[in-house]
């Protein structure tokens, strides 16, 4: 019997499945879930520095940046601010925990169209807002949107991928959480000279709520899912259509239903079940990966980006410009990503990328030293803005093409089916319970550490990027149902999970 899934048969590991139009297409829809956590991050981000939104909702902000004379690194220091955007994450940490359930029970797809609904919802209320409540609580719903689809779309694209692809695939939620930041990050550019464009900026969340939902309704449940829940008939179809009509796809359904009878059979709760000892490795990942994902320190370097350039003198313009720069590199980065996974291995990627991020931190954080002024009163010369605005963009593509993508398609591809939707749970509130407390306290820490701000994520990023040579084993082109053998394989794992 092996371990960390259900015995299966070696020659039962190479289905096939070609990469059809009509998987690529399903893929592409369900891809789009990205869409409304992406929009999220590049619009609070810039209404949060909308003059006539600071005014109605939190004046206090502007009356302490009128009083400040502090230094550059101080300006936005306000807890109340990042309560509001904060308030996200919380939902949307509790919202992915229910998620591991309903994603069970009703599959993935459903599971993804309850979170556009929700999302939608909020978005509508957000737009509306008259006061700090109903901004608040369209907040909350917003954050359950993006906890339900979180959840829900990663798993749904690597059940859905043939196995030598499931990379790219998996990539492509990145890449619409990357375009909806850019989206955001140009409509508040547009919408940041208008009274109400705060209104605006929030409202439109609607619209990419609306095309990730009907996007979902009309596509089908993974295979894995709809065998979940009993469904085989309407399994051998989506796997039909998945893996091509020339294919036999007889095997892959066998496995899946024989995989499913055990978990049945066994009816253990999941969530006790991945505390099991030959679990061990998956739980490590399941926390290590978005934790590690938020102490590369993205947030903060797409915080800081705009309010570094506007400090030094570039308008509140060219610092919606610096961010939209730093979005498209993230962009095209994540191609690069998409490009190389399936062939050359994730390990490589979190490699490259982490060093690549060490070095652009390392180096911002000795341009700001130099030119800033130990206490960060002075100017930086426009030259060096520059300069930094370009090693911030190669750490930008770092990330991009490394723990961006990766934390999204490791938590995806690593757990046996009877504990992938509790461990995905798990990893998705991780990564927004990080999210949580770096965003209240990284400005603080701005604040105080200065420029020391960058060499403490350099120092995190040495850490991961140690833990990835160590631990992270490669599981490029190993079905789902395989993966227990990467850990059978591994130095550390093995003497976690029993060998047959
Ligand atoms: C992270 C977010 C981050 C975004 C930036 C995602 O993978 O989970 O926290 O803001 O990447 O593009």
């Amino acid at each position: 019997m092996a371990v960390g899934g259900f015995a299966v048969d070696d020659n039962s590991r190479a289905f096939s499945g070609k990469v059809t139009a009509s998987v690529v297409i399903t893929c592409i829809v369900a891809a789009s879930g990205g869409l409304i956590f992406g929009y999220d991050i590049g619009i609070s981000g810039g209404v949060t520095t909308m003059r006539p939104f600071l005014k109605k909702f939190f004046p206090a902000v502007l009356r302490k940046e009128a009083d400040a004379k502090t230094n550059i690194y101080c300006v936005y220091d306000s807890h109340v601010l990042t309560a509001f955007t904060s308030s996200l994450y919380i939902a949307g940490l509790a919202a992915s925990l229910v998620a591991s359930r309903l994603t069970r029970a009703v599959g993935r797809r459903n599971t993804m169209i309850i979170g556009g609904l929700t999302f939608l919802i909020g978005a509508a209320i957000n737009g509306g807002a008259e006061n700090i409540v109903m901004l608040i609580l369209g907040r909350i719903l917003l954050g359950f949107g993006v906890g339900f689809t979180n959840q829900a779309t990663p798993i749904y694209l690597s059940e859905m991928a043939p196995p030598k692809w499931r990379g790219a695939f998996n990539t492509s939620f990145y890449f619409f959480i990357g375009i909806g930041v850019v989206v955001a990050n140009c409509l508040n550019y547009g919408t940041a000279k208008l009274s109400w464009g705060w209104r605006l900026s929030l409202g439109l969340a609607i619209v990419p709520s609306v095309i990730m939902t009907v996007g979902a309704l009309l596509i089908s449940d993974t295979p894995s899912s709809l065998v979940e829940r009993g469904k085989i008939a309407q399994a051998r179809d989506s796997l039909r259509k998945a893996r091509g009509k020339d294919i036999d796809i007889e095997p892959e359904l066998a496995e899946l239903v024989k995989t499913s009878e055990a978990v049945k059979a066994a009816n253990e709760e999941p969530f006790v079940t991945i505390f099991e000892r030959q679990y061990r490795p998956h739980l490590v990942m399941a926390f290590a990966i978005p934790f590690f994902q938020q102490l590369t320190g993205i947030n903060i370097i797409a915080f800081y980006a705009p309010v570094l350039f506007q400090s030094v003198g570039f308008g509140s313009d060219s610092a919606l410009i610096a961010s939209i720069i730093l979005g498209c590199v993230n962009l095209f980065s994540i191609l690069v990503s998409t490009f190389i996974v399936d062939r050359y291995g994730r390990r490589i990627l979190f490699l490259e990328g982490g060093t690549q991020m060490i070095i652009g931190q390392v180096a911002v954080a000795c341009v700001l030293a130099v030119t800033t002024g130990v206490s960060g009163t002075k100017d930086i010369p426009k030259g060096y803005a520059v300069l930094v605005l370009v090693l911030l963009c190669i750490y930008a593509a770092g990330f991009g093409w490394s723990w961006g993508p990766l934390s999204w398609l490791i938590p995806s591809e690593i757990f046996p089916m009877k504990i992938r939707t509790t461990g995905q749970s798990i990893s998705i509130a991780v990564n927004f319970a990080t999210t949580f407390v770096l965003a209240q306290t990284f400005l603080t820490m701005l604040c105080h550490f200065k420029y020391g701000t960058f060499i403490f994520y350099a120092g995190w990023l040495i850490a991961m990027t140690l833990f990835v040579i160590l631990f992270v084993p490669e599981t490029k082109g190993i079905p789902l149902e395989s993966m227990y053998q990467v850990w059978e394989r591994h130095w550390f794992w093995r003497r976690f999970v029993s060998l047959p």
